[in-house]
């Protein structure tokens, strides 16, 4: 067996808006591997919440990559405003862009890294012609538009069939789970084959500093996994 290093990425979105500053510095000096961006615009979800200029002005406070999260319709409208405001990541859901593989050509060319993400009634199937493409694929295990839901455990099965996919690819994928990660989960989604976990409420709470809660969410995904 081979310890596995699970990154975890913060998600802003249960942050304390008004001192969001200070929160994702917080996030970066407590370890955090990267850093969650959930852009939501009000029509693939009900929420809306951030657009590319917050992401502008946390790029310059924090070295860490940006991981946006895009649940918006018709993603590609607005992948350059975010790959200039300086997202590493950009991820996209397959079921709000009609034409996924283009969308996923124009991030790179954009010097951004392209994500997938998949709704949980989603089928894997749905990434088979464009893994090739992929840097980044993002599992959803609740419903998208909401921090602090409960961990579908139906989804575990999901987890194991994509990293049979992506190491089938013989591409370096990250495979991130998103939603309802807590101490209590994380552990489940590891040994399924998840190495990036999106944490929002486990890390950003009235129950703890961020250090304390992401150490909290480190020490339960030292998890060993596969040969
Ligand atoms: C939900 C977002 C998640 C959310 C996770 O639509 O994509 O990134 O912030 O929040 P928790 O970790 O609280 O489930
Ligand atoms: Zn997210």
């Amino acid at each position: 067996m081979s310890t596995l290093y699970v990154e975890i990425a913060p998600s802003i979105l249960s942050a304390d808006f008004a001192r969001l500053g200070d929160q994702v510095q917080e996030a970066e000096a407590a370890g955090a591997d990267l850093l969650h961006i959930d852009v939501m615009d009000g029509q693939f979800v009900p929420p809306i919440t951030f657009g590319a200029l917050v992401v502008a002005a946390i790029r310059p406070l924090v070295k860490l990559p940006l991981d946006i999260h895009m649940m918006v319709v018709a993603p590609e409208r607005m992948v350059p405003e975010f790959a200039k405001a300086g997202a590493d990541y950009i991820t996209v859901h397959v079921e709000a862009t009609t034409h996924l593989h283009q969308t996923l050509q124009s991030i790179r060319s954009q010097g951004a890294k392209p994500g997938a993400a998949l709704n949980p009634a989603t089928p894997l199937s749905a990434l088979e012609e464009v893994l090739g493409e992929l840097d980044l694929v993002n599992l959803m295990t609740v419903n998208p538009g909401y921090a602090a839901q409960q961990f579908i455990p139906a989804m575990l099965p999901k987890i194991g069939r994509l990293r049979e996919m992506i190491d089938a690819s013989g591409r370096a994928i990250r495979l991130e789970v998103d939603g309802g990660m807590n101490p209590e989960t994380a552990p489940d989604a590891v040994a399924a084959g998840a190495d990036l976990l999106v944490a929002g409420s486990a890390v950003f709470n009235s129950h703890g500093c961020v250090a304390d809660n992401l150490a909290a969410l480190r020490s339960a995904t030292k998890t060993k996994r596969r040969g």
